[in-house]
């Protein structure tokens, strides 16, 4: 028999995800190491069924997943797991491009990105897909063309919300011709701010929502690294990363005061971050995801959120 659970956590304010009927948490899950075997050593499936789980149990709402996170498997794994869970307050975020019989090339194609949708709804044994993104653009397909054949499937009910992940700005106006459009997702954090000079504006005038990804600095802002791992984040000079070590240390200082981590410090900054509609954490170990939960139940000052705002300018 299946048990249905109900988060943990007090929920925090809820977002929509552009003009669509979404409506998510604003802490979700990354779940690159949830069955990303292709793209990272040493994971247990175990863990990633574990860290959805407790995802799930914790009050996170949106599990932000892909083709391309173990070919397939994340995917599986997510689909065995909500299977215990209230399907309508599962919000799963998934995306495709990259076509195995191209060698893993991008295809926006309408026929590749239809077939990738009923792909991934039997791996996620769901009938529906809440927000599809494109993940990557390819070289021949025009954007609406392709998002054109989102909005069909939106259309029959098998996606509700429609994205586009990697494409440079002109790529999603061209995308968002005909206001299709609800979300983007790209690279964008404290030590990585270039969406900010023209992206951001531009999602915000046209009503569309925006997911970073690698919130965490892949775990450089967690507090976890000292001066001494500057070789393990070599896009950064050692002046940046020097600064990136004493901004941390600040951090913790805020931290000590709410009895929290400089994640979860870190994580309620993109919280209070109005151009920040969910933040997806990625974590490879249960306790991770439980903790970083923890950061919907914070709510930094405007000073503190300033301070910090501006302690990483420049990035
Ligand atoms: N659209 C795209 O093209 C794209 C690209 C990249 C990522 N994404 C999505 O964005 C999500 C987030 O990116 P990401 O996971 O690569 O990077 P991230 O969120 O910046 O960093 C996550 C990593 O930080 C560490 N971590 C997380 N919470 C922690 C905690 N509380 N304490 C200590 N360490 C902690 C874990 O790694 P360790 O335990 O290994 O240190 C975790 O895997 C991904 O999972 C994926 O869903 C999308």
């Amino acid at each position: 028999m299946n048990i249905k659970r109900s988060g943990g956590l007090k929920m925090s304010e809820k977002v929509r995800i552009g003009k669509s009927d979404v409506v998510a948490t604003k802490v979700g899950l990354g779940t690159n190491k949830v069955g990303g075997h292709n793209l990272f050593k040493n994971l247990d499936d175990q863990d990633g069924y574990a860290v959805v789980r407790t995802a799930l149990d914790s009050g996170i709402t949106l599990l932000d997943t892909a083709y391309m996170y173990g070919l397939g498997r994340s995917e599986e794994i997510i689909g065995e797991v909500i299977k215990d869970y209230d399907r309508s307050k599962v919000i799963i975020a998934t995306k495709a491009s990259q076509d195995p019989a191209r060698d893993h090339d991008n295809n926006n194609t309408p026929a590749f990105l239809k077939q990738s949708v009923e792909d991934a709804l039997k791996r996620l044994q769901t009938d529906y897909i809440d927000i599809f993104y494109i993940h990557f653009p390819d070289k021949g397909t025009p954007k609406d063309k392709a998002v054109a054949a989102l909005a069909d499937l939106k259309k029959e009910g098998k996606i509700k919300a429609i994205g586009v992940s990697n494409f440079t700005l002109d790529q999603i106006k061209e995308a968002n011709k005909n206001g299709d459009v609800d979300i983007v997702e790209d690279n964008y954090s404290l030590v990585h701010r270039a969406a900010e000079k023209e992206l951001l504006p531009y999602l915000r005038e046209n009503e569309i929502s925006f997911v970073p990804y690698f919130p965490l600095a892949s775990g450089l802002l967690t507090g976890k690294y000292s001066a001494l791992d500057a070789d393990k984040f070599k896009q950064f000079n050692s002046e940046q990363f020097r600064k990136i070590i004493n901004n941390i240390s600040r951090i913790k200082e805020i931290a000590a005061k709410y009895d929290a981590t400089a994640a979860q410090i870190v994580l309620a900054w993109y919280i209070a971050n109005p151009d920040v509609s969910v933040v997806i954490p990625g974590a490879r170990k249960l306790e991770q995801v439980a903790s970083n939960a923890q950061a919907m139940n914070l709510t930094l000052t405007k000073d503190e959120y300033a301070e910090i705002d501006t302690a990483f300018k420049g990035f």
